[in-house]
């Protein structure tokens, strides 16, 4: 009856990979109050089981499946085990990885990695999430974990914040593609949020230097971000298909960024984190 119902997610199946940890696992518990049945996926086979036992343990409907999203035999295996459920309305598909480096010394290695998880993974995900919601015919929402670093670039980031751009445009041209199927499909940009992701960088200044920095004065919690995966997939986002939503606190719009240089300084930069505060005074500026 409630007028507020088109947010609730009763007797529906959401798939969220990179459940297990941060934003995925707030994510998990979010759509399970909501009233989904939620399948955690995670290359954390043992995390995504914790967190499903402990949604159970809730009173909500849970299980958790190992898998790497970056390989395909083991996305097809996650997609075998989809099809005990008789629907799949819902796709998170939230794992990513990164690491800083100087653009002139990053391992190609790492560079493959990046673009192996963030990228094809999502890619893998997403395309065999959309097929299964195509067969099934009832429509549904798929949510990719992009982030502000899409948008913004962030020096030091080189090969995460491609990887994330590409998402960006994977995700409008899925959104227009798969409209005829009802297949709604959307990113959210997360900016710096307080998980296992971020927990080197902010157990140094740059904690201190971030929160300064947002315009609400804090950093994102997992359950921020939750928050609006749960807009995104539910009947309220019902209209909105091909959108990228910064959750951000505001921080990106003007952002000078984490890490710096002294650019006069010409072919030997010597980057620092950006966390001494500077008084306007000292800046000459009284
Ligand atoms: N934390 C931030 O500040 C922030 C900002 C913007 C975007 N993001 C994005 O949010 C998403 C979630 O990150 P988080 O901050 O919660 O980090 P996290 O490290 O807490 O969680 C990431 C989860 O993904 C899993 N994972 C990693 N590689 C995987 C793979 N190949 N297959 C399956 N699972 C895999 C990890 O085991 C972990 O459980 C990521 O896509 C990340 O890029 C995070």
């Amino acid at each position: 009856m409630g007028n507020t119902d088109a947010a609730r997610l009763d007797g529906r199946v959401a798939l969220v990979t990179g459940g297990a940890s941060g934003i995925g696992q707030a994510t998990a518990r979010r759509l399970s109050r909501d009233g989904a049945t939620v399948v955690i996926a995670d290359i954390d086979g043992e995390g995504a089981e914790a967190v499903a036992k402990d949604i159970q343990n809730a009173g909500g409907l849970a299980e958790a499946v190992p898998c790497d999203q970056a390989d395909p035999d083991q996305v097809a295996v996650l997609f075998e085990r989809l099809q005990r459920h008789d629907r799949l309305d819902i796709c998170v598909a939230n794992a990513g990885w990164g690491r800083f480096g100087a653009f002139l010394e990053i391992p190609e290695k790492t560079w493959r990695r990046t673009f192996e998880i963030n990228v094809t993974g999502t890619f893998l995900i997403c395309q065999a999430a959309a097929r299964r919601m195509a067969e099934l015919g009832n429509g549904g929402a798929i949510v990719v974990t992009s982030s502000s670093g899409a948008v913004e670039p962030v020096a030091l980031f080189t090969a995460y914040c491609s990887a994330k751009a590409a998402l960006n445009m994977m995700v409008k041209i899925m959104a227009y593609e798969l409209g005829q199927f009802d297949i709604r499909v959307n990113a959210v940009m997360p900016g710096v949020t307080e998980t296992a992701m971020t927990g080197g960088l902010l157990a140094t200044g740059a904690r201190s230097y971030n929160e300064a920095e947002s315009p609400l004065g804090r950093l994102g919690k997992p359950e921020d971000i939750a928050g609006a995966v749960a807009y995104l997939v539910s009947d309220d986002s019902g209209y909105v298909n091909g959108a990228a939503l910064l959750v951000d606190g505001g921080g990106s719009a003007y952002n000078p960024g984490w890490f710096g240089t002294d650019f006069r300084r010409r072919g030997e930069a010597s980057w620092i984190l950006r966390h001494e505060q500077v008084p306007v005074q000292e800046a000459g500026n009284a």
